[in-house]
């Protein structure tokens, strides 16, 4: 039978793709043959969360996708965007990067405005649009501070919304929560899911918390290192709760140790997770 899906336009698809950084002695397979699609699905994207050991390539995979060397290009295999190679950076896609990079001369406001200058939006324009911006990652307040002024956790949130002011079609995240304490990543949790609603992009997330990669995906990919490989898609049902409460689910816990196993095991694809019905 045929899945509807693969009927839909293709968004991001990898086909074979292989990174080696170096040469002879000092090549270093980053990621082999890695292949997936995803589908630009109508009226809204789906939400692709990574997790794999350090060093298994998840950042290489979404820097290839951003088109931002070293990574890109890959050694062999296609990397394809909205139907076309991938051959630059490009405003369709952007990413929040695992080490967040602020601009320390600038506010908290004008970091998250930095993006629409470049482009060319007016002044009265980019101050409304950061504002609201700044409110919606809870900055509010902070909006005058430079980036040396604010917690590793607020760095964060501006680097954040400075990614998602600009409303890519493609949002590319690297463990974007990584800094965070536990009660605002359950919020920015659910945050990033109720602006993924709204603005109907397609977010790959990579992340090492098992139980967020759970409870954001539409599918997980699960990677595996040494070379970097993806090992498995997981399709994963994303429930309509907060995740405090979704958390105290024994179907949720049980999905929980069941990927917690297949990583720290390496294991090879072992199919569906269990109570998750095709
Ligand atoms: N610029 C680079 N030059 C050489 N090797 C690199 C470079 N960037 C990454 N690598 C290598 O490629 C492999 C994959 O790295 P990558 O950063 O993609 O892993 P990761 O899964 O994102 O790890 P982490 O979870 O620690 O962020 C690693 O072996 C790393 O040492
Ligand atoms: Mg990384």
């Amino acid at each position: 039978m045929t899945n509807p899906e693969e009927l839909l336009p293709e968004l991001v698809t990898f086909k074979n793709v292989t990174k080696i950084f170096g040469v002879g002695p000092e090549a270093r397979v980053a990621i082999e043959d890695v292949s997936f699609t995803v589908h630009d699905l109508p009226g809204k994207g789906e939400l692709v969360t990574i997790v794999g050991p350090s060093g298994c390539g998840k950042s290489t995979l979404l820097r290839i996708i951003a088109g931002l060397e070293p990574h890109f290009p890959p050694t062999r295999g296609e990397a394809i965007a909205f139907g076309k190679p991938i051959v630059e950076p490009g405003a369709d896609r952007g990413l929040v990067d695992q080490k967040y990079s602020l601009l320390p001369h600038l506010t908290v406001l004008d970091n998250i405005a930095f993006g629409l200058r470049l482009r060319g939006v007016s002044r009265s324009e980019r101050r409304d649009r950061a504002l609201e911006w700044a409110k919606k990652v809870g900055l509010e307040g902070s909006e005058k501070k430079y980036p040396a002024e604010l917690s590793g956790g607020m760095q964060q949130r501006v680097s954040i919304a400075a990614t998602l002011i600009l409303q890519p079609r493609i949002l590319l995240m690297d463990e974007p929560f990584g800094a965070l304490d536990p009660k605002i990543r359950l919020r920015m949790q659910e945050l990033l899911i109720q602006l993924w609603k709204e603005q109907e992009s397609t977010v790959f997330f990579v992340t090492h918390a098992v139980e967020e990669a759970l409870y954001l995906g539409d599918r997980v990919f699960r990677m595996a290192s040494s070379p970097g490989r993806l090992v498995e898609i997981l399709q994963v049902p994303r429930p309509d709760e907060p995740p405090e409460s979704v958390r105290r689910k024994s179907w949720f816990a049980e999905l929980t140790q069941e990927l917690l196993r297949r990583l720290q095991q390496e294991s090879p694809a072992s199919g569906e997770l269990p109570g998750i019905r095709a």
